[in-house]
């Protein structure tokens, strides 16, 4: 793999620790594109506490165990951690494996704080990349209201744009279980990708890809190709083979630049924070859009709706080179 002609991104990552979270954290970690500079964990697929256990023992694994996590919100803006998805992610969010437990611990500090802290070390330059429920960035936000004039840009991976929802026929997961969190980040004045199912179901890994993460000379790729077990039976109803959705590795690898989007609309989107039928969707006005992206003026949330490639093989590749993790970025 070539070096970036560019400085390294600096990268905080909001995750809720989780299988795909572990393919998108691996491939940040990987990726000479990018330098991660801080996690910061939130209830979804499993608690704040455990996502940040698995992101520090993950971490270890693939020789960036110095990036600070810091343990986020167990509870949504609304409602208490409802106990995860242990049928998707296992009961520890890592597909029920258990990684080699690192010696390190959490920061002290909520993610927010940490988020905020960062944002003043890296200012101008950071880039958050969240892709679990958005409690941690509402909470900064409301602790610091001047937190998006010291971030460069902000990658989520949320919403159902055009097609179903997840967690109802019309939310997708990390939105729906804080939409007033999400309602909060898509509102504030930053540059915002949104990252929807739309594109995320389109982008898959195959037994063979896991196979070859398994075969790796890389710890933490085998790793990965045992954390994906249970969760390629979880897609199988959907797919009809064993396979799984890349939706976190998928923002991850647009926020790094190695997925470029071709279609992705900058339009308003509101959040459904009512308590009716529609809470948790994103509705996007795509309204005319079928010449093409058509941006609205003045609006800084796109909606990426196609890319360039499919993710699937430049995952895996940045997954398995045998270079060096995390690299250095210039302040
Ligand atoms: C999103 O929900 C979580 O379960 C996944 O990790 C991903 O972030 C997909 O809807
Ligand atoms: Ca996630």
């Amino acid at each position: 793999m070539n070096a970036p002609a560019t400085a390294p991104i600096p990268v905080f990552l909001d995750c809720d620790t989780g299988v795909d979270d572990s393919l998108a954290l691996a491939y940040l970690v990987s990726s000479p594109a990018v330098r991660l500079v801080g996690i910061g964990t939130v209830s979804g697929n499993t608690s704040s506490e455990q996502a940040a256990r698995n992101s520090l023992d993950l971490l270890a694994l693939l020789d960036a165990p110095e990036v600070p996590v810091a343990i986020g919100a167990r509870d949504h803006l609304r409602k208490t951690y409802n106990g995860g998805v242990p049928h998707i992610h296992g009961t520890n969010g890592v597909g029920d494996v258990d990684l080699p437990t690192s010696p390190h611990e959490p920061v002290a500090g909520s993610a927010a704080r940490l988020l905020i802290d960062l944002s003043h070390a890296y200012a101008g330059d950071l880039h958050i990349v969240a892709i679990g429920p958005l409690t941690n960035l509402a909470l900064a936000l409301r602790e610091d209201p001047t937190l998006p004039s010291r971030v460069s840009a902000v990658t989520i991976m949320g919403g159902a744009a055009l097609a179903p929802g997840n967690l109802s026929p019309v939310a997708e997961a990390n939105i729906g279980n804080d939409p007033e969190a999400a309602a909060a980040v898509v509102e504030a004045d930053w540059d915002l990708t949104i990252v929807p199912l739309d594109v995320t179901m389109e982008n898959v890994l195959h037994e063979a890809d896991r196979l070859r993460l398994l075969e790796s000379d890389v710890p933490g790729a085998r790793a990965l190709g045992e954390i994906l077990d249970l969760y390629f039976d979880f897609y199988l109803p959907t797919y009809g083979t064993r396979s799984s959705a890349l939706h976190d590795p998928l923002a991850a690898a647009i926020a790094a630049g190695g997925v470029i989007p071709t279609l992705a609309p900058r339009v308003p989107v509101v959040v459904d924070t009512t308590d009716g039928p529609g809470r948790g969707q994103t509705v996007a006005d795509l309204r005319g859009q079928s010449l093409g992206a058509v941006d609205h003026p003045g609006v800084r949330t796109r909606v990426v709706l196609g890319t360039d490639r499919p993710l699937g093989p430049h995952l895996l590749d940045v997954v398995t080179a045998p270079a060096r993790r995390n690299a250095p970025v210039e302040v």
